[in-house]
């Protein structure tokens, strides 16, 4: 982390919308480096997220992400990948004003079929495809809110990649004409 710099991106989007897998490439690309908050969480409390969930709650869980994510988009100056929930504490939102926020966008179906097999604690439903795309749709609005470019996510990592580079370089070109 570079303390006063700026994130290149941050990556939004529901869980499976790839935003680790793309976070990596998206930074490799960009010769910087990739800081996923879900991994400085479990760094900084040296639990995993959901020993989190189970020991603290939900909301414990937000209380930490919200300030992980603060700390992180006001200090770290490569790509910055978020947890799917994140967005929806007013104080994330907060954090994220004036940043480069990306949505990488997906379909309940596609999204679910990545994160199916995963021990995602909002998963642990009785139907957690019904689950899933509940959350999706509950969240949807606000990721749109948030984001100043929207992805499609359901496609091959570098294709995505690709994609945010091209768009990332148009809006530049734009903001110096
Ligand atoms: C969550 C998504 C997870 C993780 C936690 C809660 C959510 O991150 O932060 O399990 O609320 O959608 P990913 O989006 O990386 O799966």
């Amino acid at each position: 982390m570079t303390a006063g710099s700026r994130p290149v991106a941050v990556l939004v989007g529901p869980m499976g919308a790839g935003k680790s897998t793309v976070g990596a490439a998206l930074a490799r690309s960009c010769g910087v480096d990739l800081c996923d908050t879900d991994e400085e969480i479990v760094d900084r409390s040296g639990r995993s997220v959901p020993a989190i969930f189970q020991e603290d709650g939900e909301a414990g869980f937000r209380t930490l992400e919200a300030e992980v994510v603060a700390d992180v988009v006001a200090t770290h100056s490569g790509v910055v990948s978020l947890g799917g929930g994140a967005v929806m504490t007013p104080a994330v939102r907060e954090a994220l004003v004036g940043h480069t926020v990306v949505y990488l966008r997906i379909g309940a179906e596609a999204g679910f079929a990545r994160v199916a097999h995963s021990d995602r604690p909002l998963l642990a439903a009785p139907n957690p495809a019904e689950r899933y795309a509940e959350v999706l749709a509950d969240r949807e609005e606000t990721y749109r809110a948030v984001a100043s470019l929207v992805v499609d996510a359901d496609r091959d990592p570098q294709v995505v990649v690709d994609d945010i580079l091209a768009r990332l370089a148009s809006r530049t070109e734009s903001e110096q004409e």
